[in-house]
């Protein structure tokens, strides 16, 4: 049983390259392809530098921002439920992709802690910052969890998951991280998963549900602006990190949710004309008046979809939980 983890690194960073720059390039890439392209577009996976993860800890505390407060309740409601399907195999690790703050996996963690469960906690994070401070603040909350934060996109992840843990997996995929992907996107992404796993495995995955479309656009829009900020933030990273000389001001951040496709699309608009020079990539950029960049897709589900994503990815459905209002799902799938 692989118990101990006085000899693990407590943080493995998969994106410190040898040459030191590769991070730093492929932002560089991604932004020139991104603002060329007609319409303008930038991923999602770009917020969460240091400010944007600690923006993104400040909107889940937001009276609008719901989905963090309706899976906490799913998850404290159902902790004792999930943890005994978690632990009913003997040892596992617990793969948490993309856990951020870990906020509501802590839950679980603790409760399988009482249940003096068998097993090792791996967040994975694009985020250095977050991996960095999860892993103190584990130390603190969590004595004697055996754990090991890693560094990287899901992709790299999952590869070197794959060559360095063996045995049973749980994975969870919480916050709706899903709802990021398009959807056929989303679907090859669940089959990447099913193929790291071996029948028997598990994926705990939260899943924003279709609701009143006003409760989706505020929860995007806040009263306080800090969502915002957030997406405005991709322009800071831009101008700090690739020496960009964006005037974030001459930019508001413009969310719209569509009711028939469930999606909630947020978009940078440039409020005049203006060109923006990029130092890293050689390039100025043209923005028209009111030219938008599109910068993140968050999709939402419905019970249906839900069935149907499940089944079409490999994994059948054993458990789906749900909040008191019904916002929110933290479904099990098992891997057959
Ligand atoms: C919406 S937050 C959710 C955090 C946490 N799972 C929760 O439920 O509160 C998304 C997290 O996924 C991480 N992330 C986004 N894209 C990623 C990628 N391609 N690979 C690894 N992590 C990613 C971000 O850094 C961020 O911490």
């Amino acid at each position: 049983m692989e118990l101990k983890t006085t000899t693990l690194d407590p943080l493995i960073n998969l994106t410190r390259k040898e040459n030191g720059n590769k991070d730093l390039t492929d932002f560089a890439n991604h932004v020139t392809a991104g603002l060329s392209h007609t319409p303008k577009k930038l991923s999602s996976r770009y917020f969460y530098d240091g400010p944007g993860s600690a923006l993104f800890q400040q909107i889940m505390e937001l009276p609008e921002y719901y989905p963090t407060r309706c899976e906490y309740e799913v998850i404290t409601e159902n902790k004792s439920a999930i943890a005994a399907h978690l632990a009913s195999e003997g040892f596992f690790h617990l793969i948490d992709l993309g856990a951020g703050d870990a906020l509501k996996t802590k839950i679980l963690l603790k409760e399988l802690q009482e249940r003096r469960a068998a097993f090792e906690y791996l967040p994975v994070d694009i985020s250095e910052d977050a991996m960095q401070q999860l892993s103190s603040s584990l130390e603190k909350e969590i004595p004697g969890l055996n754990h090991q934060a890693v560094v990287g996109d899901y992709n790299d992840s999952l590869e070197w998951l794959q060559q360095n843990k063996s045995g049973r997996k749980v994975i969870l995929f919480l916050g709706s991280n899903i709802g990021n992907f398009e959807h056929e996107e989303s679907l090859g992404f669940l089959r990447k998963i099913r193929s790291h796993l071996e029948p028997g495995d598990s994926l705990l995955m939260g899943i924003d549900l279709r609701k009143d479309p006003d409760t989706i656009l505020r929860a995007y829009n806040d009263f306080a602006g800090v969502t915002a900020a957030f997406n405005l933030n991709l322009l800071h990273r831009i101008n700090r990190e690739l020496g960009g000389n964006f005037d974030v001001n001459g930019f508001i951040h413009y969310p719209i949710y569509n009711p028939q496709e469930g999606v909630m699309r947020s978009y940078l608009v440039s409020k005049q004309e203006q060109d923006v020079y990029i130092q890293a990539t050689g390039r100025s950029f043209h923005f028209n008046a009111w030219e938008a960049i599109h910068t993140e897709s968050s999709y939402k589900y419905t019970l249906p979809q839900i069935q149907a994503m499940v089944e079409a990815s490999g994994f059948t459905l054993e458990t789906i939980f749900q909040d008191k209002e019904g916002c929110f799902a933290d479904v099990i799938f098992h891997a057959v």
